[in-house]
């Protein structure tokens, strides 16, 4: 969650109140169990509660809002983005990844529980997305339910997060030069893509027009991959107290970040004019969206 010098107080006390509301939501899909399979709950519980921004569970959130839908549906389709997004950082932590031990302020799940159980709680927390989009109760028409479970597919698949995660390994190679240009597409699609599908949904629960849609879209592409780049100037200049996981982390694996290719200045300097481009999308909800307009504000002062 933001500290309070990096989040205006109306941010902080939407952002709390949301992770609350979130947070029971996705205890209440996760329950302590004393099956023999229990290790893979706990794993799971892991890596999900105690912990996490909870940004794009608050993008999604904020995005019903904008169409009125019921809270109790936005939460359960903001649990699932939260799952795949958990999902994506216990397999991205894995020695075979990013190998990281710490994330959350807390051991990385497969430190805590072994790699087996990682990979297995990675695969159960995506599934499970799917699952909770699927049931009746996030939405009586099934047509929307099948729209949210294609949107969140695409974004999380190869065309989106997986296949940015691809890119992002293979631009750690020496003989692999990526520019800038291919470095933003890698940055859209492991980072932008879930956020752009967390900022649409709420019109997709809604029904919202193709033109607010569009907005959202287009506002989500520019915080998306200022979000990345943000966290790759953190990955170099901030405390692992703050971020709760490793830093340094980029430079030892010799990624290709944007403070890799154009330094840290230029990187932040470009973070500013995204964060500045995402919120003249939002003019057309004339007011209301003044959450996701402090939100990319957020994204620039962010210590964590
Ligand atoms: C970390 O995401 C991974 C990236 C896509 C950069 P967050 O910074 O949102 O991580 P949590 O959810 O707050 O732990
Ligand atoms: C991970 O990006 C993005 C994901 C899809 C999980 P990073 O590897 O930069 O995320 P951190 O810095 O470990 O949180
Ligand atoms: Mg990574
Ligand atoms: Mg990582
Ligand atoms: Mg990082």
């Amino acid at each position: 969650m933001p500290s309070p010098r990096d989040a205006s107080p109306q941010l902080q006390d939407a952002m709390d109140d949301m992770a609350d509301a979130v947070n029971r939501t996705i205890e209440r899909m996760l329950p302590e169990t004393d099956l023999a399979e229990a290790p893979l709950y706990e794993a799971m519980r892991h890596g999900t509660l105690g912990g996490g921004k909870r940004l794009r569970p608050f993008l999604a959130m904020q995005s019903a809002f904008l169409f009125n839908v019921d809270s109790s549906r936005a939460r359960r389709v903001a649990a699932a983005i939260e799952f795949v997004h958990c999902y994506s950082l216990i397999h991205d932590d894995l020695p075979a990844m990013d190998d990281a031990s710490l994330r959350r302020g807390k051991p990385t799940v497969h430190k805590q529980f072994g790699e087996a159980t990682a990979i297995l709680a990675g695969d159960a927390l995506l599934t499970l997305a799917f699952q909770v989009l699927g049931e009746r109760e996030t939405h009586e028409d099934p047509r929307v339910r099948c729209e949210l479970i294609r949107e969140l597919a695409m974004a999380a698949g190869g065309h989106g997060m997986v296949g940015g995660q691809m890119l992002d390994l293979i631009a750690e190679r020496d003989d692999v030069d990526f520019d800038v240009g291919e470095i933003s597409r890698l940055q859209r699609m492991k980072t932008g893509a879930l956020m752009s599908f967390a900022c649409e949904s709420g019109a997709i629960l809604g029904k919202g027009s193709e033109p607010h849609r569009r907005a959202l879209r287009s506002y989500a592409h520019d915080l998306g991959l200022a979000f990345q780049v943000t966290d790759d100037i953190l990955d170099v200049e901030a405390d692992p107290q703050d971020t709760g996981k490793d830093t340094g982390k980029d430079e030892e694996a010799g990624k290709a970040t944007f403070v890799s290719t154009m330094g840290k200045e230029a990187a932040r300097a470009r973070a500013e004019m995204l964060v500045a481009q995402a919120v003249s999308h939002l003019k057309i909800f004339e007011g209301r969206a003044t959450m996701l307009k402090e939100l990319a504000e957020y994204v620039l002062a962010r210590r964590a």
